[in-house]
């Protein structure tokens, strides 16, 4: 391994929000000898609220920074592949599947994940529907579940059942509980607008 490598590999692995390296290299325009096109690079997101610089390569995936570099590990991803829903989360209010999108892609941008509970009013809401409409068996699926419905609620507060299967319609779930969870986002919606159930 090169010794460009090694530091750069040294970087990515403490990269934190207040990590001293990243942050200096964040206030330089172009970090010394990595001008190609494959190099790393820093990018600022706003991640729940709160500001975080990372080094990234070009081809690393927003998943595998959010939980390798930010320690967001709630965010999962079960297939890599871009098949299950499993990895959702919220770009700039837009569900995106996290293995498939490229950090890099996230540079200046606002996330939103499943952590950001005490951020998102909508997001809380749907977690504490979650539970009460038991929507959840192992769990693996349901942070994307999660993140899909939070979107979907945003756009549209009063979604009929279709357009909520439609909505959901991207994320799998191999326990098959998604009858509770249309359950869940009815219940989260009537909440969010007043309601008692
Ligand atoms: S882990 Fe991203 S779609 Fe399955
Ligand atoms: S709750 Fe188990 S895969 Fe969805």
């Amino acid at each position: 391994m090169s010794a460009a490598t090694t530091t750069i590999v040294s970087v990515a692995a403490v990269a934190r929000p207040n990590n001293t390296a990243v942050a200096e290299l964040a206030t330089q325009q172009k970090a010394p000898g990595l001008e190609d096109a494959f190099a790393a690079r820093v990018i600022r997101m706003r991640v729940n609220g709160k500001e975080y610089s990372a080094m990234v390569y070009p081809r690393d995936t927003l998943v595998n920074v959010l939980r390798e570099q930010l320690g967001l590990i709630g965010t999962k991803r079960p297939c890599n592949r871009g098949e299950c829903g499993g990895c959702t989360v919220l770009v700039n209010n837009v569900p995106v599947l996290s293995c498939t999108y490229l950090a890099v892609r996230a540079d200046g941008k606002e996330i939103l994940t499943v952590e950001g509970r005490d951020y998102d009013k909508i997001l809380k809401t749907l977690q504490d529907a979650w539970v009460e409409a038991d929507a959840s068996q192992c769990g693996y699926c349901q942070p994307g579940q999660l993140m899909s419905a939070t979107a979907l609620l945003k756009r549209n507060p009063t979604p009929s059942i279709d357009e909520i299967k439609l909505a959901m319609s991207g994320n799998l779930c191999r326990c098959g509980t998604y009858m509770n969870i249309i359950e869940a986002i009815q219940l989260a919606s009537s909440r969010l607008r007043g309601g008692s159930s």
